[in-house]
Parts: structure tokens; C-alpha cells; sequence
């Protein structure tokens, strides 16, 4: 195969299936044929058909008060053009523990209301475009995941809002729901969207922008944390504000949660990364006081659980192996770069992204942690990993804190074996996933890692037993899944230590 074969061939994670991508890039024909089985429907486009775009395009198609007809729309590129061919081929591209996701599908396809494609033609046709694409930022990871600095590049989002401008009707109205440096829509959006349309002497006063921002929970709420959740929003302008209004309250239970309506969009957007700066700032909080615990023979966990008793610090964060996923490692800075980058302030938001860099280290700490208490050198020896994904009952791997710890056990010299009851296949290390765990533990190991809080490894008592008729090993525990009584047990056989608590 060549190399330009090989770069037209996008997989799927969740089949395994190839598909070629199209040399020549036409759709209409698809999307026309689409727009003709719903005559009189509105179109809404969502773009980007990732993790909250795939999700929020089935919530519109199951709208509550109106019939959409509902486009999807991505990039033909090998990381995402195989899911628009598995929407189109009746897969979901998402794997997800909520049943509503499978139910809603299923009632998409019966309604055939919810088309997939690559091709900007579809924007030409749409009342709504709701924008659900990424927008990163670029870290410049040192040695040891030291953060030295950071960067963001608009280019790419800006590309994707021309795209839009250059095809769109000009009384449309773009809802934009990624997570934006605040200022975004305001000061690049509308902007960019009026020239386009300027460009094509088109008008600009029919035009509505708004932002409206929500925390998608992928995982067994995965609809009802878009669909039956609080909202925020603003407009650009008032009418901007009203449509975006009247869109979400077809599609979201307004009645059982209010929406929110802020001055402009730039609150909406600085509330989105309030919100998640204030989640890593709590996170990052965290990680001194764990490693005093460890010093002063402390149990952390027992700490933070008193607490949390007290209504006044129930949100208090507990330790972990670290932050990851696509939100918490990146919004702190997004938030810091448009103050200085959008708003001429010559300070950054120091707290914020110091925060962000602490938490970056905290899989190199759990690493070290684990090199200190293990007695000989762990080069050559058979580790297993509890955990791939991020976060706990959710196949996420997207910035895994397991990801670095892994690198720093490989550097190391370790033999790895990989489990995860949610990841079948882990894309950014290009690895398949055994999930039978009883399989894996059939085999002998130095070293059991937890390294991310599935319930499958919680008072999980035929774990525990296994874990117990194996020879003796090295049991470690990063995120504090196992109860006292667990590692009393595990203690008998095995050499057990758990990030955050010193008194083992
Ligand atoms: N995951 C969450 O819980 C969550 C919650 C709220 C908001 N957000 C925000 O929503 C946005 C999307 O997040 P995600 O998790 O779905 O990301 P993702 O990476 O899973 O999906 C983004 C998709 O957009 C596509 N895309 C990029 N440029 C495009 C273009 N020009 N045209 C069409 N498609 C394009 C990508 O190919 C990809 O499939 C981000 O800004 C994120 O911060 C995420």
C-alpha cells in the first residue's frame, strides 16, 4: 500500500471497519435526495461529529416540539470520515453505556430525519448550523510533560466559520457551541460570517449569532446532559438572542430546566471556562495536600470525606492519577490566551494556568510514587493497567492521564497489559484492548495498577479474590477505588500502596 493510500483510508474505532475516502468530494446529490424526503422541515447542521456534535444532532432529530430535518457534517479526513459513513450506514459512532443514545438513533432512522456528510453544500440549506467542533490548544510538553508554553491557532475554526459564511443562507442563524476563547463570537465569528456574506453581496442585518454552552456527560446520562439539563446562552444581538431562544426550546426541557440568558457572549463563553478552570484549579488544589498526607502518614481519602459532611465544601476534589479528556486540560488557558489575545490585557490568569500545569504532572508524580515504593528496578516487569479511559464508567481516552504514565512505565522497561471495560481500541496509542478481564488476570503480573475509577473494579469481590490467588505482587491503587477492608485483604498477600494515603 502507499503512503497516499494509506492516508485515504479512514477506520472505525467502535466496528474496525475501513472505508476509502472519495477522491473527488461531491455530495449534493446526497444531501438534495436528503432535503427532498422533508418537505417544509427546518434544517439544522450541526458541524462537527464528535462527542458532543454526534450527540446533539440525535437530540435535535428526537426535537421535542418540532420536526427537524437534520444534517451532521465533518471532515473527510482518516480521523473522522468514517463517522459519517457509519451514521449514514445505520452505526452510531459513539459507544455509550446510556440507552437513549441507541433508542434515539433508531428512531432517527425510522424517521430517516438525520444525514451524515462532508460536503459544504449542506450549509446552503440550513435554517440552524449548530458548531460542535473542536478548538485546541497547542501545549509545548517538555521533558516529563513539563508545560514550558502553550499556544492557540484560530486558523482551523476560522476556516470551519468561513465554510459556513461562504455557503449560507444570509437570515441564518449559527449557534456556536464549542468551547471558545470568550470574546470568540463577538470579535471573530460574526465578523467573519458578515464578510463571507458581504463577499457574496448578500446582506448582514438578517444574520443571527449566538453562543450557548451546556457540560456534555458522555457516559449512562449521556442525552439527558444536553437534553434535560440547565442551559446558558446570549446572543450577538437581541435578535440573535431571541432566535437562539426559540431553537433551544424546541429541543431542550426549557419547562423542567430554565434557560439561562446571559448579557452577551462573552459572558456565556467566560462562564463555560469559569466553570471548567474552577474544576482544575480544585483538582490541582488537591495535589499538594496528597502528597503532604503521604509524608505525614495521612489518609487523604478519610480526610476529604469529613469534609465533604459539611454542605459548605461538598465539592471538594479527591486525588487521582490526573486530569484528562477534552475539557479540564485545555479551557483554563483558552480562557488565559483570549484575555491577552482578545482583550489586550498584559496579565495572564496566573492561578488558572498554573493550575492546568500541575495537573499535567500528575501521571509522572504517580509514576515516580510508584518507582520509590517498589522495591528493585521495574524494568522487564509485567505491569497491568486497570483503566484507559479518563474518566470512570466512560470510553473516553481523549488527554488520559493513563497515557502518560503509561510512556513513563514503557521508558522504564515494563511489559504492559492493557484493560478497559469501555475502550475497545485506544486511538491515540493505536492499540486493541482485551476487556476480559478474567482472561488477563490469568496471566501472571509484578505489578496491578487502578489506574482509572471504573465500577467494575469497585467492591468488586471476585476481583479482589483473584487478585488474592495470585502469587505476590505489587498492588497500586491511583484513584482510591479500594476500601479499607480491600487492601487490609489485599496486605495479607500482596504489596499494596494508594496514591494520597500514607499511612500503608
Ligand atoms: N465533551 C464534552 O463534554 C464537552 C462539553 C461541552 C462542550 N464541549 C466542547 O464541544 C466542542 C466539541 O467537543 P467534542 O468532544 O465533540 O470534540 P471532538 O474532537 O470529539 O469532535 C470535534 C469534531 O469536529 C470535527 N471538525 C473539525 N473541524 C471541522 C470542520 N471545519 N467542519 C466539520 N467538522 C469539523 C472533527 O473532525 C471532529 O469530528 C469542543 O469545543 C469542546 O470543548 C465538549
Amino acid at each position: 500500500m502507499t503512503t497516499a493510500t494509506i492516508n485515504r483510508i479512514s477506520k472505525s474505532p467502535v466496528t474496525g471497519k475501513e472505508y476509502e475516502i472519495p477522491s473527488v468530494l461531491d455530495d449534493k446529490a446526497g444531501i438534495d435526495a436528503f432535503i427532498a424526503l422533508h418537505p417544509g422541515k427546518k434544517v439544522v447542521v450541526v458541524q462537527g461529529l464528535g462527542f458532543v456534535g454526534s450527540v446533539m444532532g440525535l437530540v435535535v432529530a428526537n426535537a421535542l416540539t418540532e420536526e427537524y430535518a437534520v444534517i451532521g457534517i465533518d471532515l473527510p479526513t482518516p480521523a473522522s470520515y468514517w463517522k459519517i459513513r457509519s451514521i449514514n450506514e445505520g452505526v452510531f459512532p459513539i459507544i455509550a453505556s446510556d440507552p437513549k443514545i441507541d433508542l434515539y438513533y433508531q428512531q432517527a432512522l425510522t424517521k430517516k430525519n438525520y444525514y451524515a456528510t462532508y460536503d459544504s453544500h449542506a450549509y446552503s440549506k440550513a435554517d440552524v448550523v449548530v458548531v460542535d467542533i473542536n478548538l485546541d490548544v497547542q501545549k509545548k510538553s517538555a521533558k516529563n510533560n513539563d508545560l514550558e508554553g502553550y499556544d492557540v491557532d484560530l486558523t482551523p475554526f476560522k476556516k470551519a466559520i468561513e465554510a459556513i459564511g461562504s455557503n449560507c443562507k444570509e437570515e441564518v442563524l449559527v449557534l456556536v457551541e464549542t468551547t471558545v476563547p470568550p470574546g470568540t463570537a463577538q470579535k471573530i465569528v460574526r465578523p467573519l460570517l458578515e464578510e463571507c456574506l458581504t463577499k457574496r453581496g448578500l446582506t448582514t442585518d438578517k444574520l443571527k449569532v449566538g453562543h450557548s454552552y451546556e457540560r456534555v456527560m458522555p457516559g449512562p446520562k449521556y442525552i439527558d446532559s444536553i437534553q434535560n439539563f440547565y442551559r446558558v446562552f446570549a446572543g450577538t444581538d437581541e435578535k440573535s438572542a431571541e432566535a437562539v431562544e426559540r431553537f433551544l426550546r424546541t429541543v431542550i426541557r426549557t419547562d423542567e430546566y430554565p434557560l439561562t440568558r446571559l448579557g452577551n457572549t462573552n459572558a456565556t463563553e467566560m462562564a463555560k471556562v469559569l466553570e471548567n478552570s474552577f474544576r482544575a484549579m480544585n483538582i490541582a488544589f488537591m495535589v499538594e495536600w496528597s502528597r503532604f498526607a503521604e509524608e505525614a502518614g495521612v489518609d487523604i481519602y478519610e480526610v476529604v470525606n469529613a469534609i465533604r459532611m459539611r454542605p459548605t465544601h461538598k465539592n471538594i476534589m479527591l486525588p487521582g492519577l490526573g486530569v484528562g479528556g477534552y475539557c479540564l486540560t485545555k479551557d483554563p488557558l483558552l480562557a488565559s490566551w483570549a484575555r491577552m489575545n482578545l482583550f489586550g490585557s498584559e496579565e495572564k490568569l496566573g492561578q488558572s494556568e498554573k493550575g492546568v500545569h500541575i495537573n499535567d504532572k500528575m501521571p509522572l508524580y504517580a509514576f515516580e510514587y510508584l518507582q520509590s515504593q517498589y522495591t528493585g528496578s521495574l524494568a522487564g516487569k509485567k505491569v497491568l493497567l486497570l483503566g484507559v479511559s479518563y474518566l470512570n464508567d466512560v470510553g473516553d481516552t481523549r488527554y488520559t492521564p493513563v497515557e502518560g504514565f503509561y510512556d513513563q512505565l514503557i521508558n522504564a522497561g515494563c511489559e504492559i497489559t492493557l484493560h478497559d471495560p469501555h475502550v475497545k481500541y485506544w486511538e491515540e496509542k493505536d492499540i486493541w484492548i482485551n476487556q476480559n478481564l478474567e482472561e488477563l488476570l490469568e496471566d501472571e503480573c509484578d505489578v496491578v495498577v487502578v489506574t482509572t475509577g471504573h465500577k467494575d473494579y469497585r467492591s468488586n469481590e471476585s476481583l479482589i479474590n483473584t487478585l488474592l490467588s495470585k502469587p505476590a505482587a505489587f498492588m497500586y491503587d491511583t484513584i482510591g477505588v479500594w476500601t479499607k477492608d480491600e487492601i487490609k485483604a489485599l496486605g495479607e498477600k500482596h504489596m499494596v500502596k494508594v496514591l494520597g494515603r500514607g499511612d500503608l
